[in-house]
């Protein structure tokens, strides 16, 4: 007999005299010829409520069936008469599939505080919090794909292993083509000198330069895949491996960029609400009292567009102590990002027209000669979620610009081609899908969001 999953057993109208349900028992609870068991199979936020009776096949197992184990249980599913639920399945038998030893078993029932958690990432998503987290997860990649199908986008493979530095920041962790055996041999010191097959190979920090050459050819498209960097920022925003969303256009300018990056992110709120709500209930009842109230904000309000300039003005004349200084020409820091979103607009931010000196060579130079037209959407409790640009499509321009940044562009000659044959103006943004999850949930910490994380000097699992 096939599995019925409980979020299908519990979801409809009528009951069913005979299915067959797999999972992990939550808690059990014995009374004198009955006993309760609370059973998960991840499919949903619920438990089934199983009740077996003393007469039922396997009623000796029950002893085996503690919290952990995962089993079998077939049976009637009739209408509870106790609170909590709608159904609960009267036991016609159950079947011990794998036991969980109790004393050792580290998901106990009761609370576990999230840096413990951590320590057992291939136990959390057992737990209601984390089982709810990782199916938003996976809903909110499918609501991605849907958003740009709807619209006509092109989805791109851009490639892992690359030999650019799209940001130029020299953020990017460097790739071996020694095998583990041969690497056994050496010492350090010609382990790090040897490359890939003779050239020089990294994990890519973006896969943005790939996008542009799609756009440039499809139109309209998008890459979501990982993203790596060596950044030794060890805070609760920044991994050392992230998954990013980056949608580019041809034919496009900044506004463009910013009303897909706005309309991407009220679409995906409007999807985790209606998808998800039980699972957004959770975490608005333990993570985040104002996660309703934010999230329908973002969907309904229009969000703030303001030009850099204005946001310094803003911030120096706040009266506000920073940490940070502020000040045309400096980037702005999380506690600034955060001022804005969470005490002067309270809402989202979107700050567009950066001076040209602490942004990526790529970004087109605007007719002031000082700023690019780039743009970064900031979000109450997280700061920079989004950051992208319209792309320097001028030949001339692009070039002068590398000079004078002292770039070498002989690896990226392709690069330079897109600007030679038939360039476009063409804009595009960088999503970071685990900031996108900590927008959604009240999570607050990057940690928490990706199933194995992998953090400055952090790697387990
Ligand atoms: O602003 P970033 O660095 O932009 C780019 O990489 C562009 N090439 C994107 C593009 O235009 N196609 O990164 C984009 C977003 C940030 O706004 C942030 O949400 C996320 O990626 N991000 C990180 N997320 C987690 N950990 C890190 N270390 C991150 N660095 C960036
Ligand atoms: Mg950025």
């Amino acid at each position: 007999m096939k599995r019925t999953k409980i979020i299908e057993a519990l979801r409809g109208d009528a009951g069913r005299a005979d299915i067959l349900v797999k999972g992990w028992v939550r808690t059990r609870r014995d009374a004198k010829d009955v006993s309760f068991l609370e059973v998960n199979d991840g499919s949903c936020r619920a438990n089934i409520q199983v009740v077996a009776d003393v007469g039922m096949d396997g009623y000796a197992l029950l002893k085996d069936m503690g919290v952990g184990s995962a089993v079998a249980v077939r049976g009637e599913l009739v209408a509870s008469p106790g609170k909590g639920q709608r159904w609960e399945l009267r036991a016609a038998s159950v079947e011990l599939i794998g036991a969980a030893d109790q004393e050792s078993y580290p998901l106990q029932k009761k609370r576990h505080s999230d840096e413990f958690l951590r320590t057992i990432a291939h136990l959390r998503p057992r737990t209601n919090k984390y089982g709810a987290l990782f199916r938003i997860r996976s809903e909110m990649s499918f609501a991605i794909h849907e958003f740009f199908h709807a619209r006509g986008f092109a989805y791109v493979h851009s490639p892992i292993l690359t030999g650019s530095d799209c940001e130029g920041a020299g953020e990017m962790f460097r790739v071996t083509s020694l095998g583990a055996q041969e690497a056994a041999g050496l010492t350090a010191a010609e382990r790090t000198a040897r490359d890939f097959f003779g050239k020089d190979a990294y994990l890519t920090v973006s896969g943005q330069l790939a996008a542009e050459v799609f756009a440039c050819s499809l139109g309209d498209v998008y890459t979501f895949g990982p993203t790596f960097r060596a950044e030794h920022s060890d805070t609760s925003r920044h991994a050392a491996e992230f998954w990013m969303l980056e949608p580019e256009m041809a034919f496009a300018d900044l506004v463009d960029d910013m009303d897909l990056g706005e309309a991407l992110l009220k679409s995906l709120t409007d999807a985790v609400l209606t998808r998800c709500a039980e699972d957004v209930e959770l975490f608005a009842s333990f993570v985040d009292k104002e996660l309703p109230g934010r999230l329908g904000n973002i969907r309904d309000r229009p969000f703030v567009r303001l030009p850099y300039g204005e946001a310094v003005k803003i911030l120096s004349g706040c009266g506000r102590e920073f940490a940070y200084p502020v000040g045309f020409g400096l980037d702005l820091q999380s506690e600034h990002e955060r001022y804005l979103t969470e005490v002067h607009f309270r809402g989202p931010v979107v700050v567009f027209d950066y001076p040209k000196e602490i942004k990526a060579f790529y970004m087109r130079q605007n007719d002031d000669g000082r700023t690019v037209a780039a743009m970064d959407v900031l979000v109450p409790g997280i700061g920079e979620i989004i950051g992208g640009s319209a792309r320097e499509e001028r030949l001339d321009v692009l070039e002068a610009r590398v000079a004078e940044l002292g770039l070498t562009m002989d690896d990226y000659w392709w690069y330079l081609d897109l600007r030679r044959f038939g360039s476009v103006p063409h804009a595009g943004f960088g999503l970071g899908f685990e900031r996108l999850l900590m927008l959604l949930t009240g999570i607050t910490n990057i940690r928490d969001v990706i199933p194995f994380p992998r953090t400055y000097r952090h790697l387990e699992f």
